[in-house]
């Protein structure tokens, strides 16, 4: 193990992340600088305090990911917002000095979008890009580590340049065991800990679930999920525990299975009641305190906190090499690690959908002291579901309509599930879930007059069916505006959901069109999609937008914003 060297200058490291890769390599970026003497700071944007950015900031180094169709994720939101402000000066930022390191996948048109248009956004305001964007690519053969690998390389001796070390400092190898992130007390006390129970940060609320419903055919392969939650508080009478308007967006912490927790405890030997008092970073300069209510227990983090059902990356096999006892393992673990030995652990790795159980249960010899686990895997994150209904009509509850994800392990031939999937197939109602509302960006419009124009097959007509469920309501009230709704399914005996609530809809004039595409029920094997009615319908369409009408799609971010 090595202490930190001493550098002359820090600079901060903030990452937007919406599936958490952003943090792991952020934070690798992190120890790599460090490694070469270079002191970061990690932090998530949605922490950072952007009216620091104009006076005092010096150098920032972006990790940024995009999401869906080049917008930025939402956790960067308020700071792209801020950035977008007109009345900042051109020099705004003339003390700034950027890189940027963006996080994709190129077969998406709009490859690296948010760093790309961070980029542009900071240079417009004056600030000094130190070397070229970084383009990370999914799509590589070698994922993204390769560019990331590369790009660090070049910062570190852009770095180097600017603010040369002093003679005598020499970089710690990569075959150092470096300091854990957070130093961690513990009080054994079997009995406190197996009553302990999960509190989840302050942000989240946590509600009951009501109803769990399958609502695709159960002969059908692809399994929908219609979960109702109860939001009232259950001890102030009468009011909700959240609140939401239609378009709103509700981020649901999953939890690991049980028998998994097992797994990986027993695998590394932890005792699961063992009571954490404490958990603080090494130097509070370099990072932040993970979001964990303390006290806790080894056995809850393992359950509510690491995602242990997710994929390692390349750094994760870096650091396992220091815990094996076996010298093939940790042969093994090197070459895997190593440039020539990338293409094989993609194939291990990230080809085979191996999580960090399968690894740990490949390499026996893996003793791994607690505070490291902290730096190994990655936290969960919560998962983003558009909210499918309205609080207008249903004022105590929040449905969501989640549609479970399955993938394959080709080689070993296993169906894996993603975690929130996993949990939400065997969540029986009365189950606690933790939950936060945000909101989307997507609302329905000031007036009820003003026509819609609504388009979302498969699971994107949730959000469609919260303003439907909200114009229901209020037509009472007055009359409203046209609205037309373009929803699309295979068959309509297989997975047309809310099928007799949307057709209720029409009949009762909340909306004044419901067309239906069934992609496989024509005699003539032609596939019919939202987008062939709606060229039927382009007259209605052309004359909604003209009075007006607000446009909105929601659906699949694959092929389908490229086939419009
Ligand atoms: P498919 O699976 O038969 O191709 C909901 O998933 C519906 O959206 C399905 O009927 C699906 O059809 C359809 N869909 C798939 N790709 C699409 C695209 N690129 N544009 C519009 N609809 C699409």
């Amino acid at each position: 193990m090595t202490t930190i060297p001493s550098s002359s200058f820090g600079c901060k490291i903030i990452y937007s992340t919406q599936s958490g890769t952003g943090q792991e390599v952020a934070e690798k970026l992190s120890r790599d600088l460090l490694r070469n003497g270079i002191i970061t700071k990690v932090d998530d944007i949605e922490n950072y305090d952007y009216k620091k950015l104009l006076p005092f900031e010096n150098i920032i180094l972006f990790v940024v990911s995009t999401q869906g169709h080049g917008d930025v994720p939402d956790s960067m939101r308020l700071f792209w917002n801020f950035l977008l402000i007109r009345s900042h000066p051109s020099n705004a930022l003339g003390g700034l000095r950027f890189a940027i390191l963006g996080l994709g996948d190129s077969s998406y048109t709009t490859f690296n979008f948010a760093s790309k248009k961070l980029n542009q956004r900071l240079l417009s305001l004056g600030a000094q890009q130190l070397i070229r964007r970084g383009d990370a690519d999914d799509q590589h053969d070698l994922g993204i580590d390769y560019e990331v690998e590369k790009w660090t390389l070049e910062l570190t001796t852009k770095l180097h340049q600017l603010y040369p070390l002093p003679l005598d400092f020499v970089p710690i190898d990569r075959n150092i065991l470096q300091k854990s992130k957070y130093m961690v007390e513990f009080k054994t006390s079997d009995q406190e800990g197996q009553r302990m129970q999960f509190k989840p940060p302050q942000q989240y609320s946590i509600v009951q679930l009501k109803t769990n419903q399958r609502i695709t055919c159960p002969y059908w392969n692809q399994d929908v999920r219609h979960l109702e939650f109860d939001i009232k508080d259950p001890n102030q009478n009468g009011r909700n525990l959240l609140k939401y308007s239609s378009g709103d967006v509700t981020y649901i912490l999953p939890e690991n299975p049980t028998k998994s927790v097992n797994e990986i405890i027993e695998c590394l030997k932890f005792d699961p009641n063992t009571i954490i008092t404490s958990i603080k970073p090494f130097n509070s300069e370099l990072c932040t305190t993970p979001q964990i209510n303390l006290p806790t227990t080894i056995g809850i983090l393992f359950k509510h906190y690491f995602d242990i059902m997710g994929s390692p990356r390349r750094y994760f096999f870096e650091l396992l090499q220091f815990f094996t006892s076996d010298p093939l393992e940790q042969e093994r673990l090197q070459y895997f690690s190593s440039t020539e030995g990338q293409d094989d652990l993609r194939d291990y790795n990230q080809k085979e959908k191996r999580n960090y159980i399968d690894v740990l249960k490949d390499f026996q010899n893996i003793s791994i002291p607690f505070e490291y686990i902290f730096d190994l895997i990655m936290p969960i994150k919560p998962r983003p579901f558009s909210i499918s209904s309205s609080s207008t009509m249903h004022p105590n509850e929040l449905h969501v309509s989640a549609g479970l994800n399955t993938y394959m392990a080709p080689t070993r031939r296993l169906l894996r599930m993603g975690l929130c999937s996993q949990w939400f197939q065997t969540l029986s109602t009365g189950a606690l879930v933790p939950m936060y509302i945000k909101q989307s960006g997507a609302t329905l419009p000031p007036s009820p007059n003003i026509p819609l124009v609504m388009v979302g097959p498969g699971t994107g007509c949730a959000i469609f069916r919260s303003f439907m469920q909200h114009r229901e309501m209020i037509k009472k009230d007055g009359a409203l505006g046209e609205a037309i709704f373009y929803y699309g399914c295979r068959h309509a005996n297989s997975d047309y959901l809310y099928q007799q609530e949307f057709e209720h809809y029409e009949k009762s004039g909340t909306i004044s069109q419901l067309s239906v595409a069934f992609s496989r029920d024509s005699d003539d094997n032609k596939k019919v999609y939202v987008q062939h009615l709606m060229r039927r319908d382009a007259q209605l369409i052309w004359n909604l937008l003209e009075n007006g009408a607000w446009f909105y799609i929601s659906g699949s971010s694959g092929r389908m914003p490229k086939d419009f």
